[in-house]
């Protein structure tokens, strides 16, 4: 695994091949040498692995996965009017928001030429790489439905937490479900354990995004790359907005809902949204609903052979639960 998960570091660093034009070129390799946690493509890779065959074959859909990726945070930080990422200042504010929206196309561009050296894999069947482009493309349309509902939800006060575990499964948990669906793919294991790998996926998406909203609130800048409060002063409608909604009391419920709809939020509003949090037990009950998807995820690791993969697999979920960035 750490050969070819450095070949991938060292193929993705060396992304885009090209330079000209330079406005196109170097904000895509401006945001791909920031880094990132790699944690899309470290699924593809180790579940073809923990599906007992070789990761090298799942290089291209891992890589595609990472440009796929990196192409919706630079769109997303245009929409949700973030100054930074990954600790610094995010595309649209280097440059402007239309060479944001062009790397990112270009980016997907790339993803997309990435994912087709699949095709020249003698190893892979012409219906596994079928397979392979059919689920890379579904979780490209999925992630649009999921950011379409996210943004909608900013407008709304009666976002249930039903409809927002549709949203952060369709912008946040398809893509890293697809992840692991396509190291399954590339194994080209039986349909069941296709499944059960999307399912796994999902259920560490989940955990993810509602981890990444109490980050948002409570984690520390220096740390996420992000600004702290961002969620709060954009009325996003987060884990953590919608189970203080639920707890608080009718006073609190109706001074939280005077901020949450505030145009404009001062740094005293984001404190006391952030209190309120704090005094209705809703952060230690997001802490419990992160741990009780990531332990869903576990379970769900029962139906794969029991390999060195998949205690790497294991050991990947038990570093993002204690994630702080
Ligand atoms: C951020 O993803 C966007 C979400 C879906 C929450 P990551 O937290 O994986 O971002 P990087 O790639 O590590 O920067
Ligand atoms: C991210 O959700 C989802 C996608 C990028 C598709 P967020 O908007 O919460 O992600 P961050 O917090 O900006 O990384
Ligand atoms: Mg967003
Ligand atoms: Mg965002
Ligand atoms: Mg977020």
């Amino acid at each position: 695994m750490h050969s070819v998960y450095k070949r991938f570091e060292e193929e993705i660093s060396s992304l885009p091949v090209e330079t000209e034009p330079f406005s196109l070129y170097e904000p895509i390799r401006y945001t791909l040498q920031l880094g990132g946690k790699h944690v899309r493509p470290r699924l593809v890779l180790l579940t073809t692995k923990m599906c007992e065959s070789n990761p090298d074959l799942a290089l291209p859909a891992a890589k595609a996965v990472e440009l796929l990726h990196v192409f919706t945070l630079i769109h997303d930080d245009i929409m949700d009017k973030a100054d930074t990422r990954r600790g610094k200042l995010t595309v649209a504010k280097k440059w402007d928001e239309n060479i944001a929206i062009l790397s990112g196309d270009a980016l997907f561009g790339i993803a997309l030429e990435q994912l087709n050296e699949i095709a020249s894999i003698p190893e892979l069947s012409k219906e596994q790489v079928q397979g392979v482009f059919s689920t890379f493309l579904k979780a490209v349309r999925i992630v649009c439905e999921g950011q379409s509902l996210d943004m909608s939800f900013e407008d709304r006060i009666d976002v249930s937490k039903d409809e927002y575990i549709t949203m952060i499964g369709a912008k946040t948990a398809a893509l890293i479900a697809a992840s692991s669906e396509l190291g399954a793919r590339v194994a080209g294991v039986s349909d069941e354990l296709i499944t059960a790998a999307y399912e796994f996926g999902w259920n560490i998406g989940t955990a993810f995004q509602i981890q990444d909203d109490y980050l948002d609130a409570v984690g520390d800048a220096q740390k996420t790359g992000k600004k702290v409060g961002g969620d709060i002063l954009e009325g996003k409608k987060t884990y953590l907005t919608l189970t203080a909604l639920e707890n608080a009391s009718a006073e609190m419920k109706s001074e939280l809902l005077d901020i949450i709809q505030k145009d404009e939020k001062s740094d005293a509003d984001v404190a006391r949204v952030i209190a309120i949090y704090r005094e209705t037990g809703t952060l230690d009950q997001t802490e419990q609903s992160i741990q009780k998807y990531y332990s869903v995820a576990l379970d769900n690791l029962g139906k794969f052979p029991d390999n060195d993969a998949r205690n790497e697999i294991k050991s990947l979920v038990n570093q993002l639960m204690q994630r702080e960035k």
